[in-house]
């Protein structure tokens, strides 16, 4: 079984992350994955607090909704993180998440506990013509590496200036399904 999971960081429910990130999952179910999809601003996600007691056993201290949210990050073979820029950077709900795998980090870096190999794809969209995606790029790719993902294609929306931009962009619908059909092939071979 092949599981890509999906994290969600825009709290529109029917916004252009969530409708891209839909569209890539549903294709990579079409290729045969099993799917899981979190939206991170409708989940109880609290910060990190850096206490550092997962450098100790490689788990959290905090008892919330990211439990579930491990669990499947470690079972993954492939992660599809969806945001909006904010601010140039990735949204808060999406950071929150990431700074809470501090966890999973500690498992591969401190304790050398090793995960199979994974799979990492990004899908950001900014309202801004020339919207900056480097910052998220960046951060989200020490995330990825950070739980033992490689990363892997990035779907950079520019000029997406209302919630259902993506929706009315049939090109833009087709590259996010692309994305997810070239993960599962990237794991089971074309
Ligand atoms: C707090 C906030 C900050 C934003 N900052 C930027 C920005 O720096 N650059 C940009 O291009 N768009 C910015 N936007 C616009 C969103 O990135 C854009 O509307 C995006 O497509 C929303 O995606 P969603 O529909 O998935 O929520 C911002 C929006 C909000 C609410």
């Amino acid at each position: 079984m092949t599981l890509v999971v999906g994290l969600n960081g825009s709290p529109r429910r029917n916004g252009n992350s969530a409708r891209l990130l839909e569209e890539a999952l549903r294709s990579a179910q079409d290729a045969g994955a099993t799917v899981i999809r979190y939206d991170l601003a409708f989940m109880d996600v609290s910060p990190c607090k850096a206490c550092e007691d997962c450098f100790v056993d490689g788990s959290c201290v905090i008892r919330d909704d990211m439990g579930a949210v491990y669990e499947a990050l470690e079972e993954a073979d492939a992660v599809i993180v969806a945001s909006p820029i904010y601010f140039s950077g990735m949204s808060s709900y999406a950071k929150i998440a990431v700074d809470r795998c501090q966890a999973l980090w500690a498992r591969r870096t401190i304790l050398k506990s090793a995960r199979k190999p994974g799979s990492g794809a990004m899908i950001l969209t900014g309202a801004q013509p020339n919207a900056k995606f480097d910052n998220a790029v960046s951060e989200l790719r020490a995330f990825l590496i950070g739980i033992g993902v490689t990363p892997g294609e990035v779907l950079k929306v520019a000029g997406a200036d209302g919630p259902s931009y993506s929706a009315g962009h049939p090109d833009v619908l087709a590259q996010a399904r692309k994305l997810g059909r070239d993960l599962v092939s990237s794991i089971s071979g074309p």
